[in-house]
């Protein structure tokens, strides 16, 4: 727990396209010792690993078995439950692999798969139907940041992917700017902390109060363990959602252990 209205923290690693289904036994084994040695207490983050779809099942098995405390998520799902759609995934067999977590409309689906405000909705009523927990991802491209600031399109992006959503359901936000994925230039803890106040503000109008309080909001963009602990600080910022720094164990484990860094 943190003093952020008692919302556990949560540290998810997006994979995107890395690491097979072999190199996935020997990440997760790799993180999973390394925080052991460094006596990681595994209640006070909640550690969410995003692998590719081939990769899943491997990961279930391991984390099973050898009782390893993180949640496993999948990168996309398909808005249908079954049927004629060659090479989408459903959610009923996401959850058939103890999948908790489902992220959608990462700026990358949106880009090159042309995911619109409609498809993200669609899918967030997927998740939900098979009882998953949506990790919506909204954020602005370096044009819509000149144009329009930095919350009116998370904003809005946000507005219609709750649109359909029941009152008090269960959703995580990401708040991922365009310009700072990957790009090593993240947003700055003041501007994380205004945006995600925002989203929050969206939360309590389309899904109650309760909802927004419990609600994490992440921020994503170039984490690395040196800045992880400045988002952290913030009292809307809820986590984080990491892509290139979560391909390295050791990496991985030092966001995570965020609470540990000198000066925090
Ligand atoms: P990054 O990616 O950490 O490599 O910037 C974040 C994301 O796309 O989720």
């Amino acid at each position: 727990m943190n003093e952020n209205g008692g919302r556990t923290p949560l540290i998810a690693g997006n994979w995107k396209m890395n690491l097979d289904h072999l190199q996935a036994v020997a990440f997760v084994q790799k993180l999973h010792w390394t925080l052991k040695d460094a006596k990681h207490e595994a209640d006070s983050v909640e550690v969410g690993l995003f692998p590719p779809f081939t990769d899943l099942r491997t990961v279930q098995t391991l984390l099973d078995a050898d009782k390893i405390p993180f949640e496993l998520g999948a990168q996309d799902l398909s808005a249908h439950d079954s049927g004629a759609y060659t090479g989408e995934v459903s959610g009923a067999f996401l959850a058939k692999l103890a999948c908790r977590y489902v992220i959608i409309g990462h700026s990358e689906r949106r880009a090159y798969h042309d995911e619109t405000d409609e498809v993200v909705a669609a899918k967030v009523a997927a998740a939900h139907k098979h009882g998953l927990v949506p990790v919506i991802c909204v954020g602005e491209t370096a044009e819509d940041l000149e144009a329009h600031g930095s919350s009116a399109v998370p904003v809005a992006q946000l507005t219609a992917a709750l649109a359909g959503v029941a009152a008090g359901a269960e959703v995580v936000v990401a708040y991922e700017p365009v310009w700072a994925i990957g790009s090593g230039q993240a947003a700055t803890p003041d501007q994380a902390q205004d945006v995600a106040a925002k989203l929050r503000a969206v939360v309590r109008e389309a899904i109650g109060d309760e909802a927004a309080a419990r609600t994490r909001v992440l921020y994503g963009g170039s984490v690395k363990s040196s800045n992880i602990a400045g988002f952290m600080r913030e009292p809307d910022v809820d986590g984080a959602l990491v892509g290139g720094a979560s391909l390295v164990p050791e990496e991985f484990a030092a966001i995570i252990r965020y609470q540990n860094h000198v000066g925090v």
